[in-house]
């Protein structure tokens, strides 16, 4: 698909398909207005009396057009005031997706620069919508009768060096996203953790960055038994990816993600129901890859070190047992009460290797608890750290990128809930606060350092498709990471 930006009045645009965003309240924007009364006011008529509301994500067809689109597309942009960077990239992403349903090849857009939004916004999130809106994930059917868009048109009121710009940041970021959500997706029988070390080290070269893969010999060597005792029941050998990317700037910033390519439990076995999905178990993995792939394309000016823990949870003949007691590369020893509370397992040394590689900030990703989910459903993120400055930081990257993120507590007294009889600190801390106890088991593993804990485990993946996305991998807080790289550096 190429993507162009345009500046040029809507009813002249000769394309297969316009789309045209209407907000539900207030006026037309000024390229619709034109287009209204160049058409003599059908998109009035459409709102008058063709029931069309321009509430968020509604659309409505014009076929034909009066003009010289061959057919034109209205999408609901919803109230002013709720408008944001994410509607914008959900409606180019249904946009595309109604396109290539029609067999629309050339099509051009023009949403919205309101509210909150900005030209340049604007364009980032159309070209970001657009590229992820057409990434599926039904890998394994056949593609070939989907229809492709030749051409986007991206039509803003001035177009400008800042407004390319921004079309580039788009394509760059939706490339990692679109990668972080193929690793996802790729069941667990194919991405296995050497294999996905190989991806990360292709995506490191195509991103010109560095990447080393420590294999068990090495983890052994640097005393990860946490890490490697998750992987003992698999017949794959655990891998860790170590990517870096030195673009000056800013405290070094390490990203640290859960790449557990599946999860059965361990002995503490899961129920059968849904336990497909837990091939989604490496999204934070996928996640951490992929924004510093993102953040090294855009050539910001950050220095970032990435590591992706890989490792399978099986049960086996030589799986860890509840009870068995490891000891952490950092010195600590855990008790494993539940063998499928492994993820903070794979954390505690991958936190610690990355502080030992010189991390001066630290954000780790993670499906890590389904009492997060129970919490923040398949909405928010949710976020725990040691710092309030830190917290806001992230928060704020969020923010910015329009990524549901929503803080969540880590009093002491979880931390008590850790207490073990005969290591340091047990797995897991009973019944309630899940997520919260997890959080505080990982909070042993990063000393003073500035930290955040994103559990995406209720956002890494949906189980029911939407217009904008197919149900699979989202991509969840890579738009995040990218952001936070951007501003840690300022
Ligand atoms: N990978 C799961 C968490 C998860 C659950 C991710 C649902 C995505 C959807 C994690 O390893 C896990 O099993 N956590 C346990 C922890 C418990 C044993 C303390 C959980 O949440 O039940
Ligand atoms: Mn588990
Ligand atoms: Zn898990």
């Amino acid at each position: 698909m190429n993507l162009e930006v345009i500046s040029q009045p809507l009813a002249s645009i000769d394309a297969d398909l316009l789309v045209v965003g209407i907000a539900q309240d207030g006026n037309l924007s000024p390229e619709a207005q034109t287009l209204n009364s160049e058409w003599s006011g059908l998109l009035d008529r459409v709102k008058a009396e063709g029931g069309f509301k321009g509430k968020a994500y509604e659309l409505d067809w014009l076929y034909p057009t009066p003009g010289k689109a061959r057919r034109a597309l209205l999408l609901g942009t919803g109230k002013t005031s709720a408008y944001d960077v994410r509607t914008a990239r959900r409606l180019a992403a249904i946009a595309v997706r109604q396109a290539r349903n029609k067999r629309a090849s050339r099509v051009a857009i023009a949403l919205p620069a309101a509210g909150s939004v900005s030209i340049e916004q604007v364009v980032q999130a159309i070209a970001d919508g657009a590229i992820t809106g057409l990434a599926d994930s039904d890998l394994y059917k056949d593609q070939d009768n989907k229809g492709e868009i030749e051409n986007l048109q991206v039509v803003v009121a001035e177009g400008g060096e800042a407004a390319s710009a921004a079309l580039e940041r788009g394509r760059k970021i939706a490339a990692a996203v679109n990668f972080g959500r193929w690793l996802g997706d790729e069941p667990a029988n194919i991405m296995t953790p050497v294999r996905a070390a190989e991806e990360a080290r292709r995506w490191a070269s195509e991103c010109g960055i560095e990447c080393q893969v420590l294999g068990e010999e090495e983890l052994r060597e640097a005393g990860m038994g946490s890490l490697l005792s998750v992987a003992d029941g698999s017949k794959y050998p655990p891998q860790v990816v170590v990517l870096t990317y030195n673009g000056g700037g800013g405290p070094t910033l390490g990203l640290v993600g859960k790449g557990v390519t599946f999860d059965t439990g361990g002995i503490s076995i899961k129920p059968a129901a849904d336990m497909h999905y837990m091939k989604y178990d490496m999204c934070g993995a996928a996640a951490v890859i992929s924004a510093i792939g993102g953040i090294a394309q855009i050539g910001l000016k950050a220095n970032v070190i990435a590591i992706a823990g890989m490792v399978e949870n099986m049960p086996s003949g030589t799986a860890t047992r509840p009870g068995d007691v490891v000891r952490a590369a950092n010195g600590k020893t855990i008790e494993i009460i539940n063998t499928d509370a492994e993820g903070r397992l794979v954390l505690a040394d991958a936190l610690d290797l990355a502080r030992k590689r010189g991390a001066e900030r630290l954000v780790d990703v993670a499906t890590l608890t389904g009492a997060i989910k129970v919490a923040l459903g398949d909405v928010a993120t949710g976020a725990m750290g040691n710092n309030e400055e830190w917290t806001s930081q992230v928060l704020a990257a969020a923010k910015a990128t329009g990524e549901a993120l929503w803080p969540m507590p880590l009093y002491p007294e979880y931390t008590d809930k850790l207490k073990s009889n005969i290591a340091d600190m047990m797995n897991t801390g009973g019944r309630f606060g899940g997520a919260l106890t997890a959080g505080a088991f990982l909070q042993q593993f990063v000393g003073d350092t500035p930290w955040v804990h994103l559990d995406v485990a209720g956002t890494a993946y949906t189980e029911k498709d939407h217009s904008w996305q197919m149900k699979g991998a989202t991509g969840a807080m890579i738009r995040t990471l990218i952001e936070l790289a951007r501003s840690n550096a300022e």
